[in-house]
């Protein structure tokens, strides 16, 4: 169970990694590890222009294992550089993870706080013994180079409630106070969210917790402060709730409560509204950008699950979704892909309804208007995408690698925005009120759908190496 590979290993396979020529699943307009295995998004933020996007990255396995923070940066969201590995496990407070967190700039200097993950020698269950999840600052002034790490928590800190399961500090400013939310489990396995509060980003008072009156799964991760236009969102990962026909359909889920109040403040939260149904959806993080704009990107990905992905026979696994602009629509989150994405635009096309059409590969986005009282949409050779008598549905032959069905109520479909890429597949409803995302593999490039559409077809975002 004890993670044993070293700092030394992790740097050893990302620097001899080797990308496979012949592989047919790199992902064009998508954000993938260069070698191994990713998984959360990690310190999304912008300084001085650039966007820093820091990932969950395990170079020497695409099984995972342990984790370093891996780095790409951008100025627009179409020139990516692979800035390597920013964070590795390399003290005793963080040698077995240098686990999920957050960044937030004051002053021109990134603060970036993360779980430092430990595990002990000996006979352990690792949830209520022998695992340290401690709070970790450091701090950069130019996004590149790192101060010595300084720990704010260890597990000593946290509520007595807690199992040593508390972990992934996000920090957002809200007014003039800088937010810290923590997601726990508790001893009697129960999903909390830590709220700690600060003026100065060096002292942080705990000020209570978000839980429900219900339970609603073991343990609650990857939390986040989202705030619109005065209405606060809980942003969570919540793992353990049993799947319902409609909701809740994946072994860990995504989502958020709506907060009373401006100003973050403990509370029992009640309704949870999904953000992503689809396969391939978890521990989503959000920033606001120089421009203003809230700005989430999820892994496209997902642990524990009982499908697969044939990039493991390439020598990677997983990858970041697209970013995506957040806006507060009467009380609820919704989700657009960022305009910069139209500037890889090549050719635009009027399909006509129930026409064959088979661009000539599989990087496109539809802009699908909905007329008619049922829809439905072929994509590649066996995927359909259906609303009908009040339930959307995806459904997945073999292209989906062990991913069959996702459903959802919907009384009315309104619109579809699709962006296909050659191993993925982000659909977007009614505006953005409903995402879905999922893994795909398939060449085959056929399009078939119940209403007139128009694709565009796309360029592929350019990533160079540091
Ligand atoms: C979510 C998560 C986080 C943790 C990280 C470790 O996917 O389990 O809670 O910090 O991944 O990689």
């Amino acid at each position: 169970m004890k993670t044993t590979t070293t700092a030394e290993e992790i740097r050893k396979a990302y620097e001899n990694r080797t990308v496979r020529e012949d592989d047919p699943y790199r992902l064009r307009l998508h954000l993938m590890p260069p070698v191994g295995w990713m998984n959360d998004p990690n310190g999304l933020c912008q300084k001085d222009g650039t966007y820093h996007i820091f990932y969950q990255f395990s170079p020497q396995s695409v099984w995972g294992g342990n984790k370093a923070w891996g780095h790409y940066t951008t100025t627009d969201f179409l020139h990516y550089t692979d800035c390597g590995i920013a964070l590795y496990p390399d003290t005793d407070l963080d040698r077995d993870g240098v686990y999920s967190g957050s960044a937030v700039t004051k002053d021109d200097v990134m603060h970036i706080f993360y779980t430092g993950n430990v595990m002990e020698e000996g006979n352990h269950d690792y949830v209520h013994t022998g695992r340290g999840h401690n709070v970790m600052h450091v701090t950069s002034r130019d996004g590149f180079s790192f101060s010595a790490r300084q720990c704010v928590f260890t597990n000593a800190d946290y509520p007595k409630e807690c199992t040593c399961h508390v972990r992934d500090p996000k920090v957002e400013k809200i007014g003039d106070r800088y937010y810290m939310v923590l997601g726990a489990r508790t001893k009697d396995d129960k999903g909390r969210i830590l709220l700690y509060e600060s003026t100065d980003l060096e002292t942080f008072v705990y000020c209570g917790d978000f839980h429900t009156e219900y339970t609603f799964g073991y343990m609650w991760e990857c939390p986040g402060l989202v705030n619109l236009e005065g209405n606060l969102f809980l942003m969570l990962s919540p793992q353990g709730i049993p799947a319902e026909t409609y909701r809740y359909q994946n072994v860990h889920n995504n989502g958020y409560f709506t907060l009373k109040g401006t100003i973050p403040t403990a509370q029992c939260v009640k309704e949870f509204t999904e953000l992503d149904i689809g396969f391939d959806f978890y521990a989503p993080q959000t920033f606001v950008d120089e421009k203003g704009r809230t700005i989430l990107i999820g892994w496209m990905g997902l642990g524990d699950t009982d499908y697969t992905n044939p990039t493991t026979e390439y020598g990677w696994q997983h990858a970041l979704t697209l970013p995506r602009q957040l806006k507060a629509v009467n009380g609820k989150l919704t989700q657009t892909v960022i305009e910069e994405l139209t500037e890889l635009r090549t050719s635009e096309r009027y399909c006509p309804a129930n026409e064959i059409c088979q661009p000539a590969d599989n990087v496109f986005e539809l802009e699908i208007p909905v007329t008619k009282e049922s829809f439905s949409l072929q994509l590649r050779s066996d995927v359909t995408i259906t609303q009908d008598h009040g339930v959307f549905a995806l459904s997945m032959g073999k292209s989906g690698y062990g991913r069959t069905v996702r459903q959802a109520q919907m009384e009315t479909l309104r619109n579809l925005r699709v962006f296909s890429d050659t191993s993925s597949l982000e659909i977007f409803l009614n505006d953005g009120e409903v995402a879905c995302t999922t893994r795909i593999y398939d060449p085959d490039t056929t399009i078939v759908c119940s209403e007139g559409y128009t694709i565009y077809t796309y360029d592929a975002i350019h990533l160079k190496k540091m």
